[in-house]
């Protein structure tokens, strides 16, 4: 029996959860579902410790998205509390998405996301209070305190955090490999500007690719890798990038397929991960029943390959795809009039066939 906890998160977000788990229940497989009750009563600015207790014995979350409060104290318990360092967001076509692209076909890669450091440990202050540091600017070479008042923000890479999530990248693009050809591992840094925080990143890049003679390693400068992005992108095999980058590009890369209505991701950490969608809550369209469910669905079946449910994620994934491939249901931001039940419901329908 695996146990998973469910939190639908805000606005949008819990009409698009509601299905995806009708759907796996009706696979019939052996999971137990939970739902945690988020706040604690004696400190509503606290996440509950039965919520912390509940992800803990648990094997997996799927996660709606937050807008802020509990929702988001539960998604800092996954990512920090359980330590899910690589944040993996595929992108891959298949027919009948709304790509704004000529020629999507062959699109499939992978955003490995570093989902811990850089500037996500949210360290910010004053630059008056970095005075007794006499930090100079390497630009300017003046002391960054006696700019003008301002304000700065942190940005930390650790060799650890660097070092965990470029190996998993590597054995991601490993574990793609098909037939005899190399894999591709890219990783995409501001080492030019950043030499001693992104450099450690690339570096530690350089150093591990040696352990993997099959995989080619390219270094690309980020913005040099958003153009590439764009202009060639079935060229991409699995990318890894430290946090900012990756959260910004992801959401990039959803536009190459049809938007983040069907983008989808999974956070891994040694002993836990769990899954999310790209998207955010939606609250412009919220209690509409128009959001679209593929981002979360497409999530599911990441996470059913992670629980071991093999061949109930590729039953869903195939699911998706033949309605999209069919194209009668689907829902507006992929240029159909179909309601997120409709779309759920004829998901539903192609599992049962
Ligand atoms: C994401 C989101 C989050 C992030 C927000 C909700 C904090 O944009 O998962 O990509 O920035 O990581
Ligand atoms: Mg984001």
């Amino acid at each position: 029996m695996k146990r998973v906890v469910v939190i639908g998160g805000d606005d949008a977000a819990p009409e698009v959860v509601g299905p995806t788990v009708q759907i796996i229940a009706q696979l019939n497989l052996p999971i137990e579902w939970m739902c945690p009750s988020m706040a604690d009563p004696d400190n509503p600015r606290e996440l509950s410790q039965e919520t912390k207790e509940m992800i803990d014995a648990s094997d997996t979350t799927l996660f709606g998205a937050t807008s802020g409060g509990q929702s988001r104290r539960a998604l800092w318990y996954l990512r920090w509390g359980k330590q899910t360092f690589a944040n993996c967001r595929p992108c891959k076509y298949f027919p009948g998405l709304r790509s704004p692209l000529k020629s999507p076909q062959g699109i499939d890669f992978v955003i490995v996301r570093e989902n811990l450091e850089d500037m996500y440990v949210s360290c910010e202050g004053d630059l008056a209070d970095l005075a007794p540091t006499n930090l100079l600017s390497r630009s300017s070479r003046q002391p960054i305190a006696k700019m003008a008042p301002g304000r700065f923000a942190i940005k930390a890479i650790t060799e650890l955090g660097s070092r965990r999530v470029i190996k998993s990248s590597f054995d991601l693009a490993q574990q793609r490999k098909v037939g005899g050809g190399p894999g591709h591992l890219c990783c995409a840094t501001k080492h030019n500007m950043l030499p001693k925080s992104d450099g450690l990143f690339r570096e530690i890049g350089f150093e591990l690719s040696k352990e993997y003679p099959d995989i080619e390693f390219e270094s690309l400068i980020v913005d040099d890798f958003a153009h590439r992005l764009v202009a060639q992108p079935q060229r991409f095999d699995v990318v890894v990038t430290p946090n900012l980058y990756g959260d910004i590009l992801s959401d990039a890369a959803s536009g190459l397929l049809g938007g983040l209505g069907v983008a989808s991701s999974g956070c891994y950490g040694d002993d836990y991960a769990y899954f999310e969608s790209v998207h955010g809550t939606a609250p412009d369209i919220a209690g509409q029943n128009i959001i679209n469910p593929t981002a979360t669905m497409l999530s599911a079946v990441m996470m059913l390959q992670y629980l071991g449910f093999s061949d109930a994620a590729q039953q869903l994934e195939h699911a998706v795809m033949s309605v999209y491939q069919d194209g009668e249901c689907l829902t507006r931001d992929q240029g159909g009039s179909a309601s997120t039940r409709q779309f759920s419901d004829a998901v539903s329908r192609a599992i049962a066939h």
